[in-house]
């Protein structure tokens, strides 16, 4: 099998750091041309370090890393250290960076990929705002038609929202971002809150971690049992969701997930209701489909998944 070709677009976060992991364990199905960073959990200069940590942590120094927009296309930055602490990587002790950023700009870098690569061959993997891929399609209109898929962490239907009563936090963050890119014309599979609530790291399965008795098992058990206090407290669920890592198990696993191919626009103007994903489940409109909006997931096989594969570093 050819790797799939992705840029990682992300603001770690526990959960995105776990993504990344993921896919930088999984050489034979996804080959990671960078990883992008933007503001989002916590502030550019934390999520940009993050990024930094999690691929030494990887074990693997050379991806590359840019550092991308700092707030939102209109809007002044949320941030959500309620939920990730005040690096947005407590938990674990990790090390400094020593690997440094690229110079070039992360919109830079997305641009320039999506058109230096055959068209239909580079995945874009938002995991947070996503202020960074509507700025390079506002900058380069051209490079819509030559993605091959945005598979995004974004939104919610039946769980409505997490930051708000009706929206998902990436979502609300830059709402207007958000409706560019799913008004580009690109294919988007979208892993809303409806799925990652059902990934949840249970007792069992955060030992599991643990018991791979590796830096990288320790360090995401530590993660997840300090990101799981919010979620608990919040939902009284059984553990921390997994937002992010739903994206890069669908790039290897694809059949875990199930959905629909619908309707989905963006709320911006609504205050009470700004960044909710308004998709038509019900196929009440004839809006033209724009997304595949997923509901399901095999929880069982995604952590056995990820619990191999994180094994492997
Ligand atoms: C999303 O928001 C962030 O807190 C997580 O990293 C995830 O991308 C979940 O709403
Ligand atoms: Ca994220």
């Amino acid at each position: 099998m050819t790797p799939r070709k992705i840029i990682i677009d992300t603001d770690p976060g526990q959960d995105d750091a776990v993504a990344i992991l993921l896919a930088l364990a999984s050489p034979e199905e996804i080959e990671v041309l960078g990883v992008t960073a933007v503001a989002g959990n916590v502030p550019l200069e934390l999520t940009a370090k993050n990024a930094r940590v999690v691929c030494e942590l990887a074990g693997r120094p050379e991806v590359r890393v840019f550092s991308g927009c700092d707030r939102p296309l209109g809007r002044d930055l949320v941030t959500a250290e309620h939920v990730h602490g005040k690096t947005g990587l407590d938990g674990p002790e990790l090390p400094e960076p020593t690997m440094s950023l690229e110079d070039r700009h992360a919109v830079d870098f997305i641009i320039e990929t999506l058109r230096a690569e055959p068209p239909g061959t580079v995945t874009l993997c938002p995991l947070g705002p996503l202020t960074n891929i509507a700025t390079a399609l506002r900058r380069a209109p051209d490079i819509a038609p030559r993605i091959a898929e945005i598979v995004l962490m974004g939104g919610a239907y039946f769980e409505v929202g997490n930051i708000t009563p009706t929206a998902e936090f990436n979502i609300y963050v830059d709402p207007e971002a958000a409706a560019e890119v799913f008004a580009a014309g690109a294919p988007i599979t979208v892993m809303p809150l409806d799925v990652t609530h059902k990934a949840l790291v249970t007792k069992p399965r955060n030992d599991a971690f643990r018991a791979l008795g590796t830096p990288v098992g320790i360090a995401v058990a530590e993660m997840t049992d300090f990101f799981e206090r919010f979620d608990r407290e919040k939902y009284g669920s059984e553990g921390a969701p997994l937002h992010d890592p739903c994206v890069t198990a669908y790039l290897i696993r694809p059949e875990l997930f199930s959905g629909r191919h619908i309707n989905v626009e963006i709320e911006t103007t609504s205050e009470l209701c700004m960044g909710m994903t308004v998709a038509d489940w019900w196929r009440v409109t004839d809006r033209p489909a724009n997304a595949t909006f997923m509901r399901e997931i095999d929880a069982e096989g995604f952590f056995a998944l990820l619990t191999e594969r994180l094994g492997r570093l």
